[in-house]
């Protein structure tokens, strides 16, 4: 497996590669649902193709008030499970290596980031837009894997791709989640022991939830059902159109339930499919 830190030697590796590269774009601190995605890039790349891992965590999507300078950065925990996993490249720049000080370029989805989660973190998914974009150039894959748990991600970035014709093909890996149905992400590591106890709470509510036959009846459920988890605060829980984000009139039309939900200091993500009542 190559470690590649700058831009110029994933360049130089670039040019004799595999014309099939899977990207599974990462900020790091790898877990189950990492490495299910790069053992999908392997399986899908097939055994002449290339994956590649990038690991970086990008300044631009965080806050000023959010977790960048204590997000976890386990440098060679992460390694060993992206050669575990099947990786064959692992891009690891540092920050000065993908921004310049004075950078003033910067990509901006204006319709799908205003909505769900946009609205409580503005900026971040510019910062997401823009880091993708340059690891799409960086990396020049032919494909990219992200997880369905960051759906909103997932809408922006296919229309990114499309807006800016990418010739990248996205690839959506459904959520990974533990046991009892706690989607995995890096920031469950926040959790202290009770709040842990809790947090599977919040799969359990959405799924009851879209058992409700109206848009309207299921987010008066979950909002409800959500407020009501000791300790939780709910920032948003959305019946919205799969496609577009916008909120969800009737059950005629693909839908997904998101919701957000700070238990102590982690900010929590999930959401699920509303399929079609006839
Ligand atoms: O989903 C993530 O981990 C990040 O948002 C991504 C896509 C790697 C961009 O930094």
């Amino acid at each position: 497996m190559k470690v590649a830190k700058t831009i110029s030697a994933l360049r130089t590796w670039r040019k004799n590669a595999s014309t099939r590269i899977f990207l599974v774009p990462t900020m790091g601190a790898l877990h189950a649902g990492h490495a299910a995605l790069i053992r999908s890039a392997r399986k899908a790349v097939g055994p002449r193709g290339c994956v590649v891992v990038s690991l970086f965590v990008n300044p631009t999507q965080f806050g000023p008030k959010e977790d960048f300078a204590s997000y976890p950065r386990p440098l060679r925990r992460d390694l060993a499970v992206c050669r575990k996993a099947g990786a064959d490249v692992v891009f690891t720049p540092g920050v000065g290596e993908m921004y310049a000080q004075d950078r003033s370029i910067t990509v901006e989805e204006s319709s799908l980031s205003r909505a769900l989660c946009g609205r409580s973190r503005p900026g971040h998914f510019q910062g997401v837009c823009t880091v993708v974009a340059k690891l799409f150039l960086a990396v020049q894959p032919t494909h990219a894997i992200f997880g369905e748990k960051d759906w909103q991600q997932l809408a922006i970035l296919r229309r990114m791709v499309r807006d800016l014709n990418f010739p990248i093909t996205i690839i959506a890996h459904p959520t990974i989640r533990e046991p009892d149905g706690l989607a995995i992400s890096s920031r469950n590591a926040y959790l202290t022991p009770i709040e842990r106890s809790r947090a599977p709470r919040i799969h359990e509510v959405l799924q009851c939830a879209a058992q409700k036959r109206t848009p309207t009846g299921i987010e008066r459920f979950a909002r409800k059902a959500l407020s009501a988890i000791p300790g939780a605060r709910l920032d948003y829980v959305e019946a919205v159109e799969a496609d577009t984000l916008t909120p969800l009139k009737s059950r005629k039309r693909p839908g997904r339930l998101a919701a957000a939900v700070f238990l102590g200091k982690a900010r929590l993500i999930d959401n699920i499919p509303l399929l079609v009542l006839t």
